[in-house]
């Protein structure tokens, strides 16, 4: 068992989720932003963290590069190392949601399975997926940061979407009658338009 967490009790603490939410006045819930590199994903992220702080919500934007600079340095971008990077930032997730903050989440996460498996750490409604639907041509016209062109060029290999596969959401709450805010930064362009000038 070396190397696992084994003999481990859960402790209790007095101050649980309904103190926490009555005292910020808000619900915590995760907002998973999910897309190709280059959809929009951290502007929409931003945006939205802007959007809401300016109407006296607490939020906290959890992105997949910046978080790629600490606490998931030591994770590649192989299967098995994504999957990881998911589990490690849906666990964190839960645990900003437990605090009542809206925590938004921004990362590729290109397998179904891992967005799944953090949904299922919090409790339904308050996991709410967005699919940044944008088609690979337009994320590699756009190539904000050149990524695309080296790995068109074999200079990055295993890059979502040119040689590394992407699982699109299949029930995504931007797609149905989800809550309001989710639904609003459905389009990116929508949002970019009447929030970020
Ligand atoms: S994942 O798939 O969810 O683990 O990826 P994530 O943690 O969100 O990190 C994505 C950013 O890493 C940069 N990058 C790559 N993306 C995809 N594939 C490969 N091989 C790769 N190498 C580096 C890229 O800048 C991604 O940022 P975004 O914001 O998505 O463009």
């Amino acid at each position: 068992n070396i190397g696992k967490s084994t003999n481990i009790l859960w402790h209790d603490c007095p101050i649980g989720q309904p103190e926490r939410q009555k005292l910020l006045g808000q619900k915590g819930c995760v907002i998973w932003i999910t897309g190709l590199s280059g959809s929009g994903k951290s502007t929409v992220a931003c945006a939205l963290s802007r959007e809401l702080h300016c109407r006296g919500h607490h939020t906290y934007v959890l992105d997949g590069d910046n978080l790629r600079h600490g606490l998931n340095r030591d994770l590649s971008f192989k299967a098995e190392d994504r999957t990881e990077n998911i589990r490690r930032v849906g666990e964190v997730a839960k645990l900003f949601a437990d605090a009542g903050t809206i925590c938004i989440a921004s990362l590729i996460s290109p397998y179904r399975r891992d967005r799944d498996a953090c949904r299922a750490l919090v409790p339904d409604s308050r996991f709410i997926e967005v699919f940044m639907d944008l088609p690979l041509e337009i994320c590699e016209a756009r190539d904000p940061k050149g990524l695309y062109k080296l790995a068109r060029t074999g200079k990055i290999k295993g890059f979502t979407g040119v040689d590394d596969p992407y699982e699109s959401p299949v029930n995504s709450e931007t797609k149905n009658d989800g809550p309001r805010w989710a639904t609003a930064i459905h389009s990116h362009h929508m949002l970019k338009h009447r929030y970020l000038q």
